[in-house]
């Protein structure tokens, strides 16, 4: 379904939610929002050489489920289970729907991602999701994902980044706002709203500072594999 959800002037904008309505339109939404989301999706198919046999893949913030889609693409390893996390209710019930042909192990966990236990898992994956986790809890979820992968496990993460230049943060955001203009072919009006509503629950960081976070937790190493303007896609090994 179409996003037409900041169409409207709006006379107060409130904070971003995965409410229901973002749901229903959420796939359109991303796709006219984040550069290079559909080949993003494309590349992931090809993380499956990491999926080790009887293990498991988490998704923490698995929304409509369009990571844990591409993941299993191209597998025919046995994977012991499929967690698919949100604390957004609505999005679950819309991935359920969407995986209902697919015959996947999937377990649905209506939770916080704060509060997860990982444990077998060979994939962990936390697309851009990180970037609405406050400063002060990032560093705790990185060390449980750390903590409950498997040996040669790793953890595929994506997420909108912040320039510490100047000069750097304009460009990326110029281009972005074009992108969402010219791509997304949403309205002036359309950006400018749902920014607003964004920012009030977005805490983007830059890439180094990822990286930092990534180490601390205990990941070997970490390599940036994808970037579509101010969006990066990373794998941290375990
Ligand atoms: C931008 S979407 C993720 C998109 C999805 N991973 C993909 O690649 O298509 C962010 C998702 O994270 C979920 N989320 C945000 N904070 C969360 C938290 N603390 N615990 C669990 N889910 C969270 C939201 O409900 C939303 O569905």
């Amino acid at each position: 379904m179409k996003d037409n959800i900041y169409k409207k002037k709006q006379k107060t904008i409130k904070a971003f939610a995965f409410n229901e309505k973002i749901a229903t339109v959420f796939s359109d939404m991303l796709n006219r929002s984040i550069p290079g989301y559909k080949t993003f999706n494309d590349l992931l198919a090809n993380f499956n050489i990491f999926i080790q046999h009887n293990t498991n893949i988490y998704d923490l913030g698995c929304s409509l489920g369009a990571s844990i889609f591409s993941i299993t693409r191209n597998n025919n390893k046995k994977i012991k289970k499929i967690i698919a996390v949100d604390n957004s209710q609505e999005m679950l019930q819309k991935m359920k729907n969407n995986a209902q042909a697919k015959k996947l192990n999937i377990k649905y966990c209506h939770a916080d991602i704060k509060d997860i236990k990982i444990n077998n898992a060979s994939i962990v994956m936390l697309n851009f999701v990180l970037q609405f986790i406050k400063t002060t809890d990032k560093n705790k979820i990185l060390k449980n994902i750390y903590q409950g992968l498997k040996k040669d496990g790793v953890l595929i993460i994506a997420e909108k980044i912040n320039y510490k230049n100047k000069m750097q943060q304009e460009l990326l955001c110029k281009l972005h706002y074009e992108f969402k203009k010219n791509h997304g072919h949403y309205s002036a009006t359309e950006i400018q709203q749902k920014e607003i509503a964004l920012q009030q629950i977005l805490y983007a960081e830059t890439q180094k500072k990822l990286k930092k976070r990534l180490k601390k937790a205990g990941f070997k190493t970490s390599t940036t594999w994808f970037q579509g303007l101010n969006f990066i896609a990373i794998v941290a090994f375990g």
